[in-house]
């Protein structure tokens, strides 16, 4: 069976066309819908009306708020062996979920993600270039630092479906931010994840009720997330340990041409390597004492550092590499390029000091291989 979850903040004007649409679409499928209402208007009054007419309809209404904590109550009270989440505002059509749970029953997927980002899919109703912005900018933010959510073109989807099984560790957490698939892809018994493309709708009555404390919230969520699992955390701290290394660099930049090396010629280019050695030495002394300390062996010290300053280098040579084929292909940004560049090189220099630089001495490294599926 599986039990539809909606969370429903005043949203009266939207129960009865979302319930005829969700009817439509499930047809003879075997569901239930669990409205977990913490309206303080008539919605509430409309559940109630509907569930009286319906038995599959039930009413979970609650006097807090808080859309992540709606979605977890609505797990727990779910009695299928699927869940769904669902918007009430009709931005997510009913339409795609016999898709959705033919995708799950076929591919046996722990969770099935409708994407608006992947191929015949559109984000459409993402109103204005901002929220379409800091959608995108949320989600490679995401991406970037938990490779949980690299498996859809969209863990930032409201929308979505998943067995009862892999919500469990769930039940009785209640997340900071609301991006409540995020939460699972990171948290839950996800092994496999699917995805199938649909259109975000237009809202269509109302406003979204997500505001700007909302972009605060996700932050702490996605910081939180961090450190659930190891590698994680571990490349967090590369990238925090490469933003002082930055800072170093610049820094001794600047004071070697304004002060120390005052009237002498060409200042910068001898300033240039010396700022940026100090900021490798610098960098590998925080990487072995914090992100990789646990791997760290004091007795091979110096296989470390060498391997370290070879990785680096290598990284300058990727980003200089990067810069000259962006200006081959006719795209001249000069600090853009630079920076897509620096990127690069920090994707690759983690890694090579991962399977290379800290690999322990006749030990082997176990990484937690998940299966992961594209559609
Ligand atoms: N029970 C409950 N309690 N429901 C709530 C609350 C609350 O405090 N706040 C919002 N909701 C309900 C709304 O009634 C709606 O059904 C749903 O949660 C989403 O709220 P919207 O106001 O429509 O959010 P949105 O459109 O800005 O954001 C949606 O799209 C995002 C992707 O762009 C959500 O689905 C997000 O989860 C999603 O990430
Ligand atoms: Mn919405």
């Amino acid at each position: 069976m599986l039990s539809l979850i909606i969370p429903t903040f005043n949203e009266r004007d939207n129960i009865q066309p979302l319930y005829e649409r969700v009817r439509s679409a499930l047809g003879a499928e075997e569901y239930e819908i669990i409205f977990v209402d913490d309206s303080i208007d008539d919605t509430t009054r409309e559940i109630a009306r509907l569930s009286t007419e319906d038995p599959r309809v039930r009413l979970l209404h609650r006097r807090e708020r808080g859309l992540s904590t709606a979605v977890i109550a609505g797990f727990g009270a779910a009695q299928g062996d699927l869940v769904a989440v669902m918007d009430a505002d009709l931005q997510h059509p009913p339409e795609i979920l016999p898709q959705m749970l033919e995708a799950q029953r076929q591919r046996r997927a722990d969770v099935v993600v409708p994407s608006r980002y992947m191929e015949g899919g559109n984000p459409g109703g993402l109103n204005g270039p901002i929220r379409r912005m800091l959608s995108l900018g949320g989600r490679a933010l995401a991406q970037l630092l938990l490779r949980e959510s690299r498996v859809t073109t969209d863990p930032m989807s409201g929308y979505f479906l998943a067995t009862r099984e892999s919500v469990l560790p769930l039940l009785g957490t209640s997340p900071k931010g609301f991006k409540i698939l995020l939460e699972l892809l990171v948290r839950g018994n996800v092994r496999r994840t699917v995805e199938v493309p649909y259109t975000f709708a237009e809202r269509s009555a109302d406003q979204s009720k997500l505001g700007w404390k909302t972009q605060v919230d996700y932050l702490r969520q996605v910081m939180d997330l961090i450190t659930v699992h190891p590698e994680n955390t571990r490349f967090f701290l590369f990238a925090l340990v490469g933003g002082t290394g930055v800072a170093v660099n610049a820094a001794l930049f600047a004071l070697l041409t304004s002060d120390l090396l005052h009237g002498v010629e060409y200042a910068a280019l001898l300033a240039s390597p010396i700022a940026s050695n100090a900021a490798i030495v610098w960098n590998f002394m925080w990487n072995t004492t914090i992100t990789w300390r646990d791997r760290f062996r004091s007795e091979h010290i110096w296989r470390h550092a060498l391997r370290y300053l070879l990785v680096s280098e290598t990284g300058t040579l990727l980003t200089w590499l990067v810069l000259v084929m962006l200006r081959a292909v006719g795209f001249h940004y000069d600090l853009l390029d630079q920076l897509i560049g620096i990127g690069i090189a920090v994707l690759a220099t983690y890694r090579l000091n991962d399977r290379w630089t800290y690999l322990p001495v006749g030990e082997t490294v176990l990484e937690p291989e998940r299966s992961v599926s594209r559609r």
